[in-house]
């Protein structure tokens, strides 16, 4: 049917009929520089098949894409790969209008789906492994529970070997091209890497004992249909986003550092420079990151690259600055592992943040190597010892990640 947004073919009668999200910039308190894709397949076998929806507003653009192969009252059934409601909130109003044989999701899928959506829809669920017969096509069922959410599953097409993996091996990027084959290899790399850091981090273990369990089974993949961002349909990138899992799963240290301040008057400023520095003088890549110029997000981001976690902060009214409060609980609750780091920071005349700042630290079980306050202004000298600190963690870094 002639339709104004069309399906793109994916494998042999697997289309994508999602869509891209170019105004979204906060994905829950995630900074989505360039936008997402919410992405949604449709498997044309005996059965019709719809693999999860869309956010609810762009429900319309997701049925015209369908409409592009095949009248969307024609859908079989449905399956939600994940309850979060960037990918079920159009599932109510879908299945009013396509009216589903069946709709199926994980066990906890269901209860997550019938929990937000309220809908009085039977929601089948599936058991981790079973096998679905859509007449020509096989779907296999993976149980991904808490990658990120507890309903998460994978949908594996067993003869066209494509996995959609949902939030996994996903990102917030939107983009025309959406295979990954045709998008700059560096903004690819830099999402998967934020995306990672951002929702899946706190799940590593997981991830890699998914990423384990696949191989065990040896199961061959084609192509990974995420459901966010570009879809990996060349061998080559199969295998590359693969291995980028399996190395930020593992959170083995780099020589690099990250530096993450705030500043009152300047001071604290001071000191960050002096210790970047000095991490600098020892051969360790360093970013510093003013929280005034970046956002939580990007400080996950730059910690999942990185070995070491320096953390500067000033003193108000006895405690720390609201800003690098903000920045350490959200680092908290993502879990990274493997850090060293340290804290410092000005003060006028309490000067317990630094203090608050490493206790943080050690509650995320980051290695504290050093800690420095200095009162007021920093002068040569205090700056020296800034450097100094850099130094130190620095050598350590090189201990522990060579
Ligand atoms: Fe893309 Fe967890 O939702």
């Amino acid at each position: 049917m002639e339709t104004a947004y069309r399906a793109i073919p994916i494998a042999d009668n697997i289309y994508w009929v999602g869509v891209v999200d170019w105004a979204l910039r906060n994905f829950h308190g995630y900074t989505t520089h360039r936008g997402s894709t919410y992405n949604a397949y449709l498997i044309v076998a005996d059965k019709v098949v719809l693999i999860d929806t869309v956010k609810k507003p762009f429900k319309d653009e997701m049925l015209s894409r369908i409409a592009s192969v095949i009248e969307p009252t024609k859908i079989d059934y449905i399956i939600s790969n994940h309850a979060e409601m960037d990918h079920s909130g159009a599932l109510p109003e879908v299945i009013e209008i396509v009216k589903p044989e069946k709709v199926f999701a994980s066990t906890m899928g269901v209860k997550n789906l019938k929990g937000q959506l309220h809908i009085d829809t039977e929601i089948i669920a599936v058991k981790d492994g079973e096998e679905l017969d859509i007449g020509g096509k096989r779907l296999r069922f993976f149980e991904t529970r808490m990658l990120h959410w507890p309903d998460s599953m994978f949908t594996y097409v067993v003869e066209n070997k494509v996995l959609f993996s949902q939030d996994a091996f996903g990102m917030h990027y939107a983009t025309i091209s959406i295979f990954a084959d045709e998008c700059p290899r560096a903004v690819v790399e830099h999402e998967l890497i934020t995306y990672y850091a951002n929702i899946l981090l706190p799940y590593s273990k997981l991830v890699e004992n998914l990423l384990n369990r696949l191989e065990r089974e040896g199961l061959e993949v084609r192509v990974i249909a995420p459901d966010h961002g570009p879809i990996f349909r060349r061998p080559e990138d199969v295998k590359w986003v693969l291995d980028m899992y399996k190395r930020m799963s593992k959170q083995k240290p780099t020589n690099r550092a990250v530096v993450v301040y705030d500043t009152m008057w300047g001071s604290t400023d001071k000191m960050a420079r002096a210790i970047a520095d000095g991490l600098a003088s020892e051969g360790t890549e360093v970013a510093l990151l003013p929280i005034s110029g970046c956002h939580r997000s990007d400080v996950a981001t730059e910690a999942l690259k990185s070995g070491a976690l320096l953390v500067g902060s000033p003193t108000i009214n006895n405690n720390m600055f609201p800003s690098v409060a903000d920045v350490l609980t959200y680092l908290k609750g993502l879990r990274p592992q493997n850090l060293i780091g340290a804290a410092f920071g000005s003060y006028g005349w309490s000067g317990e943040a630094v203090k608050q700042v490493e206790e943080i630290l050690k509650s995320m079980g980051v290695e504290v190597v050093d800690t420095l306050r200095v009162q007021w202004v920093p002068d040569e000298e205090k700056l020296k010892e800034c450097f100094n600190l850099g130094v130190r963690v620095a050598q350590r870094l090189k201990e522990i990640s060579s």
